[in-house]
């Protein structure tokens, strides 16, 4: 649904309108979505889609097929990047939409494929509508963002666009199943030792459409954000170790137990991001216990913590806490402890010529939209060392992402498409 009038008093006065009326179908939409929900689909409304996996070639394939339906010079890179192309011309730089096309485990039917899907019916749209532009425009299926099946492969599309992929890293990125990176892509036909071929240094603007994952747009009654800016986040891995020993004869305080230290550090690292108040955020969401018994004081515990904050110095500020409180708690429980970071992404902001472009784009589209930061990280980010970047926002239901409860209307996802296409027509036309 359209916001109503009330909102609309939250937008600036229009006074030129320079772009057509882009209409978009919402049944294609609908029909992209839905069908695309039928790759990995997980109970009734999830999906489970991981880089390289079988439901992820059956994606890949159709997001190909659609391509090529629509006209597009349709091609794969070295790592699955999928690229349907409308050259301009004039030709130039390009002007890049899309988003991933991986899941979380289980994650929803929205999350990444939108905008991926969106800037494919947007350009086919603009195609139809209009016909060739002056500046290239081209859709973009990143092949991995979530970092679901191979957690050191995150942004692995968007790294390997910019050229952020070392050449050992597809043998030394593992996924949980102790797969290689590697095997995974020689088991689907890709070349992990082409994978430099997949840098770009010609695209000259890059917009991603996504749910927003969280509640704002919802509480303003808006279809539509921008975003200015995007969280920094970084993901530890904590590793604690005590002694193995028996639940009931071995006495509490002789223990090295490393799941009270976990206990004790996840509580802590939590009430940290709490104290320091909006937009500070900490989670603790994966653990493995090593041996995981009841009657075992366990030897092993691992666990992440993702913890994000905007600001740069309130991000260091939030990770030093939670080092400090780690180092002590495995200290006063004699406990070893080691951690690494699987990421860490700098907090960026986006391009303001382009932000504002989108606004006026989305003025002009009658649609009514605010500005806002991304709490949720994105291939964006990536992609802004290479290019100027922002993002357009769809209001997600209740604000719920990564579950299978995940929820955009057809109708918001059809505002952020119409956005997008008024975007790319002021940028390409
Ligand atoms: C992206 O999926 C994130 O975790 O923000
Ligand atoms: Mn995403
Ligand atoms: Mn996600």
């Amino acid at each position: 649904m359209r916001p109503n009038a009330a909102f609309v008093l939250q937008i600036k006065e229009t006074t030129v309108t320079t772009t057509p009326r882009i209409t978009v179908d919402p049944a294609i939409v609908e029909q992209y979505l839905m069908t695309m929900a039928q790759f990995g689909a997980h109970g009734e409304t999830g999906v489970w889609r991981t880089v390289y996996d079988p439901q992820w070639v059956a994606a890949a394939n159709q997001y190909v097929a659609w391509c090529q339906d629509a006209g597009l010079e349709t091609r794969r890179d070295a790592v699955g990047n999928i690229w349907g192309k409308l050259t301009g011309s004039e030709g130039g730089k390009s002007i890049v939409s899309g988003s991933h096309i991986d899941t979380q485990r289980p994650g929803g039917r929205y999350d990444g494929i939108l905008g991926a899907l969106g800037a494919l019916i947007a350009i086919r749209t603009l195609k139809e509508q209009f016909g060739q532009p002056k500046r290239t425009l081209e859709a973009l299926a990143f092949c991995e963002e979530e970092g679901s099946r191979f957690p050191g492969a995150a942004f692995w599309g968007s790294r390997a666009i910019t050229g952020a992929i070392a050449p050992d890293d597809p043998a030394q990125t593992r996924s949980y199943a102790d797969e290689t990176v590697v095997d995974a892509m020689q088991a689907i036909g890709l070349d992990p030792s082409r994978i430099l071929e997949a840098k770009r240094d010609d695209i000259d603007a890059f917009i991603e459409l996504h749910i927003e994952q969280g509640p704002i747009l919802e509480q303003a009654g808006l279809s539509v954000g921008v975003v200015e800016g995007i969280t920094g986040i970084r993901h530890y891995v904590v590793q604690l170790t005590g002694d193995a020993n028996h639940a009931g004869a071995f006495p509490m305080d002789l223990r090295r137990d490393p799941m009270a230290g976990a206990a004790e550090i996840i509580s802590g690292v939590i009430s940290t991001a709490h104290r320091m108040g909006r937009p500070a955020v900490t989670t603790c969401g994966r653990m493995t216990v090593d041996p995981n018994g009841p009657a075992i004081v366990p030897r092993q515990v691992t666990f992440t913590v993702d913890a994000r904050h905007p600001d740069p110095a309130q991000r260091r500020l939030l990770y030093s806490r939670h080092e400090a409180l780690i180092a002590e708690v495995a200290a006063r429980r004699n406990l070893d402890v080691s951690w690494y970071l699987t990421h860490d992404l700098q907090p960026i902001i986006c391009d303001p010529g382009i932000v504002s472009l989108i606004e006026d784009a989305a003025r002009e589209q009658g649609v009514p939209c605010m500005t806002m930061t991304s709490g949720a990280v994105h291939d964006t980010q990536r992609m802004s060392e290479i290019s100027r970047v922002a993002m357009i926002f769809v209001q997600s239901k209740d604000g719920r992402s990564h579950t299978p409860d995940e929820f955009s209307s057809i109708a918001h996802c059809t505002a952020g498409i119409e956005v997008l296409a008024a975007a790319l027509y002021k940028l390409a036309y």
